[in-house]
């Protein structure tokens, strides 16, 4: 036998029992940003690597390290998208979208980053990603963290994922606070290990989220962002969070969230749960005024989020009492004899015409009526229906109840739609 091969480490597949969720929390969630006025965009998997390189930043985890990157066969060099939001801005520039329009779209799809794979993490992931164009005021910003809010609502995950919220402000003032973050931990450099070291030099603010102990007091006595917002930035900051205390939505300010993409400016949120382990952050997001220029486009401020699938799952299936309904099968047919099973198939075609919403499956194969009728009882369905040589020459059709105490009936093809109208 040959060896199997199996699937790539960290990327999952997910099977049927699992694929009940997905389509419930799908649904969901589709519902809520129509209900916002959003629209469905469908964008390629592949795109050039200088996208990436450019949008979310050369010295970031995701380009420096996590990205599946390959030759195309005439050189170019494509890339596995790593998230949406680059590929969102340059569909709307190449397609014109943006042209005197407030674009409000979302997108659902599969991510791909080689991280090192655990629970909540793997190297294949799902996002939904919404994401509004050409909106310079917080009130956008506030919109979405309440359709975000509203996702956990309906989901009955309220209670389990809290909003933490910051503001990074321009880029202007980001140099300025990134000047002054590497002054302070220069006088520190020789406690800090090589790969901070590292941080220090090309990527400084990612400082902020360091899990090391060491780092993490350093941190508490560090500059705070906060401090340097300019009138413009604090202006919105504060109007945003006026908005999101009069809507009722708890937050709580985290001066060292700084998020893994060099592309925001200004408002930054993560919404996170302390039951998923270490990959808490369910939902995350924030503004991105200067990537649409950065792209090549007019300036144009802009602002999104996206969040896990995987990790949207795993709380609901911690949370929620309801399962997602099961499909069970309607009918299934057992069929036997040339002329009984041509006339089985054909009666399932009409049946699917007349009645689209039953799930039929007609039985495969020239086994006998006993283990066909043991199928049928496996398969879930309500009833089968019986057809062999002597019911297709005689018009008819056998009917068994799999589930009810029924005795088993004949009747004519001609009425057994009369009969399924009653029985489904
Ligand atoms: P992100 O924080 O990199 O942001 O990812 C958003 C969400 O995707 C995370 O909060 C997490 O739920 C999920 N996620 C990320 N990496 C993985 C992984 N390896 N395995 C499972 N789930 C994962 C972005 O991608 C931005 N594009 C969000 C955005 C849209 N900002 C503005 N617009």
């Amino acid at each position: 036998m040959a060896q199997s091969i199996q699937a790539v480490r960290g990327i999952s597949d997910i099977l049927p029992e699992e694929t009940a969720y997905w389509q419930l929390l799908e649904s969901q969630l589709s519902r809520i940003v129509a209900s916002y006025g959003y629209q469905e965009i469908r964008l390629p998997v592949i795109e050039q690597t200088a996208l990436f390189a450019r949008s979310i930043g050369e010295v970031t985890d995701i380009v420096a390290k996590e990205m599946y990157t390959f030759v195309d066969r005439n050189g170019d060099s494509l890339s596995l998208r790593p998230e949406g939001t680059a590929g969102c801005v340059r569909a709307c520039l190449q397609r014109g979208l943006l042209h005197r329009q407030t674009p409000r779209l979302w997108y659902l799809g599969p991510m791909f980053r080689r991280e090192r794979p655990q629970k909540g993490r793997y190297r294949q992931f799902y996002q939904l990603g919404v994401e509004a164009f050409a909106l310079a005021g917080p009130e956008i910003d506030a919109e979405l963290i309440l359709m975000s809010a509203r996702f956990w609502q309906a989901l009955g995950l309220a209670d389990t994922i809290t909003l933490q919220l910051n503001s990074l402000g321009s880029l202007s003032t980001r140099k300025q606070y990134q000047q002054a973050l590497v002054a302070y931990f220069q006088e520190y450099r020789s406690d800090l290990d090589e790969e901070h070291r590292h941080r220090l030099q090309t990527n400084p603010l990612r400082l902020l989220d360091s899990k090391m102990p060491a780092v993490q007091t350093l941190i508490a006595q560090a500059p705070k962002m906060t401090d340097y917002l300019d009138e413009a930035s604090s202006a919105h900051f504060a109007r945003l969070r006026a908005y999101l205390e009069a809507a009722g939505v708890a937050y709580e300010i985290n001066p060292t969230l700084v998020r893994g993409l060099d592309y925001y400016t200004d408002t930054v949120f993560e919404w996170v749960s302390s039951d998923l382990g270490a990959q808490g952050t369910v939902c995350a997001g924030g503004r991105y005024d200067g990537l649409v220029e950065l792209s090549g486009g007019p300036a144009t401020p802009a602002v999104g989020f996206a969040l896990g699938i995987e990790r949207l799952a795993l709380l609901y299936k911690q949370h929620s009492a309801d399962k997602p309904h099961k499909q069970n099968l309607d009918i299934y047919v057992v069929a036997a004899g040339d002329k009984g099973q041509q006339q089985g198939y054909l009666l399932a075609e009409q049946i699917r015409d007349a009645l689209p919403q039953l799930r039929i499956i007609s039985h495969c194969g020239d086994d006998k009526f006993k283990s066909q009728f043991k199928k049928a009882d496996k398969s879930g369905a309500r009833i089968a229906l019986i057809m062999g040589d002597d019911e297709a020459a005689q018009g008819n059709v056998g009917i068994k109840y799999l589930r009810e105490d029924r005795a088993q009936e004949t009747v004519a093809q001609k009425a057994l739609f009369t009969v399924l109208g009653q029985v489904f």
